[in-house]
C-alpha cells in the first residue's frame, strides 16, 4: 500500500478524482491517509470528511515567517508516514527545505502543458500566444516553481471559439482522468 497525504487549498475537485479512483480499486493500492488544507473554508475538507479521509487545517496565517509554517507542515505530513505527497490546488509556493524534504515524493497538477506557461493564468496566455493545443501535466515537485520532472501529461485542441473560461473547464476534465492515472502509476511502481 501507498501511503498518500493531499494538500489543498480549495475546491478539491483532483481529490474528487483521487478519492472516486481509489474507491474504485484504481489507484494502484495507493490510499489517501489524509488531507490537509491551508484554508479551513476548503470545500476539499468537506469531500475528505464525507469518504472518512482523517483532515487537518493548519493555516499560514497563524506563522510569521513562510518557513515556519512549512516546518509545521511538513511535522503534520511526516505523522502520516506517507509515501507519496500529492499537491491538488494547494496554492502555496514552497520553500526550498520543504521541497527537499520530500523530495522524490511529492507530485503536483498543472494547468498548462509544461514547459509552456508555468505560474497563473495559463489559459489565457495559451490563448494570447495562438497555441493549437493546451493541456495540464502532472510533475514532481522541486524546487523551482512547475519546473519538476514531467511524469504524464493530457492534451485539448484550443477551438476557435474558446476563452479562457471554457479552456480551464476542459483542461479541469482532463485534469480529474490524467491526476488518477498519475497516481496510480507512481503507487504501482512503489508496490514491490
Ligand atoms: C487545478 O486546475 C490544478 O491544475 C491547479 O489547481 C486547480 C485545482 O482545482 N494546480 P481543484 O481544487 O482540484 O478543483
Amino acid at each position: 500500500m501507498t501511503r498518500i497525504v493531499v494538500l489543498i487549498s480549495g475546491h478539491g475537485s483532483n481529490l474528487q478524482a483521487l478519492i472516486d479512483a481509489q474507491q474504485r480499486a484504481e489507484l494502484g493500492g495507493g490510499q489517501i491517509v489524509a488531507v490537509i488544507s491551508n484554508r479551513a473554508e476548503a470545500y476539499g475538507l468537506e469531500r475528505a470528511r464525507n469518504a472518512n479521509i482523517p483532515t487537518e487545517h493548519l493555516s499560514h496565517r497563524d506563522f510569521a515567517e513562510r518557513e515556519d509554517f512549512d516546518a509545521a507542515l511538513m511535522a503534520r505530513i511526516d505523522a502520516y508516514m506517507p509515501d507519496l505527497v500529492v499537491l491538488a490546488g494547494f496554492m502555496r509556493i514552497l520553500t526550498p527545505a520543504f521541497v527537499r524534504h520530500f523530495v522524490g515524493k511529492m507530485v503536483n497538477i498543472h494547468p498548462s502543458l509544461l514547459p509552456k506557461y508555468p505560474g497563473l493564468h495559463t489559459h489565457a496566455r495559451a490563448l494570447e500566444a495562438g497555441d493549437t493545443e493546451h493541456g495540464a501535466t502532472v510533475h514532481f515537485v522541486t524546487e523551482n516553481v512547475d519546473e519538476g520532472p514531467i511524469i504524464l501529461q493530457s492534451r485539448i485542441p484550443v477551438l476557435a471559439n474558446d476563452t479562457a473560461d471554457t479552456l480551464q473547464q476542459r483542461v479541469h476534465q482532463i485534469e480529474h482522468q490524467l491526476y488518477p492515472r498519475a497516481v496510480r502509476m507512481i503507487c504501482e511502481q512503489n508496490t514491490p
